[in-house]
């Protein structure tokens, strides 16, 4: 079965048809990065209008790149929550106009489950149940995916999540946007052990997370380092900020496997490209015998192929949306209602 993806829930606009879940026919992803640089993060209006311009050219190169027409695609799956509402409504709107004018299917993404089916693309071995660790620009979750469209939230951050953190560091140490990726060359190039972060962890709720004290400490030295006029080495605190991070995140998703009886572990979204946790949880997996499974670099930030893989799984499982279908900036990953 061949799934048209569409994903348009913040800066990508991308479009993908993959076979079966698991077979990338064709992906093609345009990004707004240079877009939304000068102003330092993503402008929710100027996303909403580029995706509109780019949707059409998107999508026809997807279909060009398979060889496919419209008519031999099985169904369309579009990313439908949670994101920024003007640039969803563009995506879900031009996905309906598609299924009603070529009679297929409409399939609604939740745009988290789609990070997580990245890791089919790459690894069709992996099924559930295992555990998924997801961090993102707007989402940290440890979740148990116990089937493809079946998931139970056991831990999710008090505050940032981990790629909001990246990026919030990312600027008090003036990397320009997009600050993560920028941050994580820096830190590869520092000393990891530099500087001592803090590492706050949540009273009662071991599989929870909480990033906004750790952003603040390095604010703080930032601000105490320029009062007292002492050099900072940025790329040693880079170092560290990763480090740090990297061992949040490697203690809470060891803990819940260890806890929970989970071998199989995987770990998505923008963060999961992270050199440091990579390195980080590679290591501890290895040596405490666990399978851990990453997407390769280009499936770990937006693309479409995960929204067609994830959309494969929904359909398989019964769902399929009406042309009343709307989005939403937000909805729980384990109790989605379309
Ligand atoms: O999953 P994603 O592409 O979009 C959301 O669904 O939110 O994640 C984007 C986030 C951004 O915060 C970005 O800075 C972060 O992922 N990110 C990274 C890296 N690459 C992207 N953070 C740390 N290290 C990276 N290499
Ligand atoms: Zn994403």
């Amino acid at each position: 079965m061949k799934i048209l993806g569409i994903e348009s829930s913040c800066d990508e606009t991308a479009a993908s048809i993959v076979e079966d879940g698991v077979r990338i026919l064709s992906s093609s992803v345009n990004s707004q990065i240079k877009e939304h640089q000068k102003f330092g993060g993503v402008v929710p209006e100027i996303a909403s209008r580029r995706h509109t311009e780019n949707i059409i050219p998107v999508v026809q190169e997807a279909l060009s790149q398979s060889g496919l027409t419209l008519q031999e695609v099985d169904g369309i799956a579009v990313t439908a929550a949670p994101g920024l509402i003007g640039a969803l409504l563009v995506g879900v709107n031009f996905a309906k106009g598609l299924c009603l004018a070529a009679g297929k299917p409409l399939i609604p993404v939740h745009h988290i489950r789609g990070h997580i089916a990245a890791n089919y693309l790459a690894h069709p071995e992996l099924k559930p149940p295992y555990l998924c660790l997801v961090v993102s620009g707007g989402h940290s979750h440890l979740v148990e995916v116990l089937d493809y469209t079946r998931f139970h939230v056991i831990g999710r951050t008090r505050d940032d999540a981990a790629g909001e953190a990246f990026d919030k560091a990312a600027r008090a140490m003036g990397f320009p946007y997009p600050g993560g990726v920028i941050l994580d060359g820096e830190a590869q190039k520092g000393n990891p052990n530099a500087y001592c972060l803090p590492k706050p962890k949540v009273d009662g709720s071991p599989y929870d997370f909480s990033f906004s004290g750790l952003k603040t400490a390095v604010i703080n030295l930032i601000h105490n380092a320029k009062q007292k006029g002492e050099e900072l080495n940025v790329q040693d605190l880079a170092a560290s900020f990763q480090n740090t991070v990297a061992q949040i995140l490697t203690e809470r998703l060891l803990l819940a496997a260890h806890n929970l009886h989970y071998n199989v572990l995987a770990v998505a979204g923008g963060v999961s490209a992270n050199s440091g946790l990579r390195a980080m949880l590679s290591q501890k997996c290895q040596q405490e015998k666990l399978q851990l499974y990453f997407p390769p670099l280009p499936l770990c930030g937006d693309n479409a192929a995960m929204i067609a893989s994830q959309g494969y799984f929904e359909y398989q499982s019964g769902i399929q949306a009406g042309m009343d279908l709307n989005a939403s900036p937000s909805m729980p990953i384990d109790d989605c209602l379309w």
